[in-house]
């Protein structure tokens, strides 16, 4: 590989996912995956196919569909993790098995304390090489494409380091991650440790190494660059910088650096940069992350100038305020507005505008509730459609469905709620009080369904302007020791509410298959 190119690995659907509190089903990973692909990115890391069925058919489905990037699965350096990755990848175009194991001695200390592993910390990193070592050359057995993540690098022994890397490569693995996974490193700090992996480590040449690196501190994207800066030459990322506690490092933040600053890192990346707003917002609205106003690239005031003086400027010259163009990262100058009169076609084109290519079903499905709210709305905003698909195409499919809620509440009353469900496919009603409109809704649909994990949080915000605005209300549950997220949407925000709750736990029953 020419080493002006830097290699671009989006973990959305694998780290991102992970710490988003919901579970994306097969099918809403496969069309962030179709975006991802347009956007140009080299590796999709799919997901952790042994982590749960759900994963797995997503990795596989994933694989199935998209030919123009290599489809990535996650595993430990176990033996059972990698049978399953490798088949969940078997029928990929490109694939890649990412298998690792932690490196520090926390990690070690922490998750190989038993005796088993060793009684000394020196019997248990020999111990911990010789697993890593099997976990590569098992890897080769399904592609010949094997990347190796030393987890926790960023708090790692140097030595310890150099040593495994050497073996692992010996082993076939062809690119090394070197993840900051608790975000602990400081931009020159992690700029030396790639430096010195490359002056240290004799086989280096034979592999690519790859930087992985979290936000706790507000670092990611700093610490990536500055490995690339020292000759890595593969950065891991999500989009919207979402992941694990305080996020991983944004791909659009990294590679707009990269892009805006060519005079200082003089490198590049085949990455299509216009696609990034819709890829942002796709995620955004699929994972039920918002994207804060202020975010450096896709926030909505990114591009935005409002001080007398700056708008002054950049109205006389672009670039006295704008060091990017809104253009370049495909940031809708003016809203679409769509109405009842816009017909099939016209919805049908928008929505692959915007990167969603539904089926004759799926749109015909699509076009009925755009029909409803146009009616409600007359006039249907880019964010009304992606909540439209969310909800109707892409939302778990239902073993409850809520069929008719009726809530009444008011000034001195008693707010109370009934409803009519499909429960496993029989009818059930019930009603109840709460302590205001959507609790007493809530409390019936407990009643109804026989459910009641605990509610973590609940939000409703409004997804457009006007007062015919949709609402979306996104609720996460706990069942099990896991949380589910669920959307509603409606132009009553108590139904919002209301569907919100029914999705999460529809969620749930479905991570229970
Ligand atoms: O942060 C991390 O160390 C990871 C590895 C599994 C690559 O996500
Ligand atoms: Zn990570």
């Amino acid at each position: 590989m020419a080493q002006d190119r830097v290699i671009i690995f989006d973990t959305t659907l694998r780290d991102g996912e992970q710490a988003a509190g919901t579970r994306l089903g097969a099918r809403e990973k496969l069309e962030i995956a179709r975006q991802l692909a347009r956007l140009k990115v080299d590796i999709i890391e799919a997901g952790f196919p042994a982590s749960s069925p759900e994963d797995f058919r997503a990795v596989k489905l994933i694989c199935e569909n998209i030919k123009t990037a290599t489809i990535c699965g996650l595993t430990r350096a176990r033996v059972e993790d990698i049978d399953i990755c490798g088949k969940a990848i078997a029928k990929a175009k490109r694939s890649r098995i990412h298998t690792g194991i932690g490196v520090s001695d926390i990690h070690i200390r922490g998750k190989f304390g038993g005796a088993k592993y060793g009684k000394t910390i020196g019997q248990k990193k020999a111990n911990i090489i010789k697993m890593a070592v099997k976990a590569v050359k098992h890897s080769r057995k399904y592609t010949d494409d094997v990347e190796f993540y030393a987890e926790d690098s960023g708090r790692a022994n140097r030595k310890f380091l150099y040593e495994i890397l050497e073996a692992v490569i010996d082993a076939g693995a062809t690119t090394l991650n070197i993840p900051d996974t608790t975000g602990y490193a400081i931009p020159e700090q992690f700029g030396g440790l790639i430096a010195d992996i490359k002056a240290n480590v004799p086989n280096i040449d034979k592999a690519i190494i790859s930087v992985h690196c979290h936000n706790d501190l507000g670092m990611a994207v700093a610490n990536s660059l500055a490995g690339i800066k020292n000759g890595a030459r593969q950065i891991e990322g999500t989009i919207n910088g979402i992941g694990e506690r305080a996020g991983n490092a944004a791909i659009e933040e990294v590679i707009m650096a990269i892009k805006t600053r060519k005079d200082f890192f003089g490198i590049e990346t085949k990455i299509k940069t216009e696609e990034f707003f819709r890829t942002s917002r796709m995620v955004s609205e699929m994972l039920g992350m918002p994207v804060p106003v202020n975010k450096a690239i896709v926030g909505d005031n990114a591009f935005a100038h409002s001080s007398g003086i700056h708008v002054d400027g950049v109205l006389k010259k672009r670039e006295t305020y704008e060091i990017m163009k809104p253009e370049d990262v495909g940031s809708p100058k003016t809203k679409v507005v769509l109405t009842a009169r816009t017909g099939r076609h016209g919805l049908k084109h928008r929505l692959e505008e915007l990167g969603h290519k539904l089926n004759k079903k799926e749109l015909d499905q699509t076009y009925a509730r755009f029909l409803e709210i146009a009616d409600k709305k007359h006039e249907v905003f880019d964010e009304d459609l992606m909540a439209i698909i969310s909800d109707e195409i892409y939302a778990a499919k239902y073993v409850f469905k809520l069929d008719y809620l009726h809530v009444a509440c008011g000034t001195g009353t008693l707010p109370t709620a009934s409803v009519k469900m499909t429960v496993r496919g029989k009818e059930k009603q019930a009603a109840a009080c709460g302590d205001g409109p959507v609790d007493a809704a809530y409390v019936a649909i407990r009643e109804a369904t026989g459910l009641s994990p605990k509610i973590e949080n609940y939000s409703i915000r409004a997804v457009t302007s006007g007062k015919e605005a949709l609402g979306e209300a996104t609720v996460k549950i706990r069942e099990d020791g896991r949380t589910f997220l669920g959307r509603g949407l409606s132009t009553d925000i108590i139904e919002a509410s209301a569907k919100a709750y029914v999705d999460a736990l529809n969620r749930a029953e479905a991570s229970k298959k």
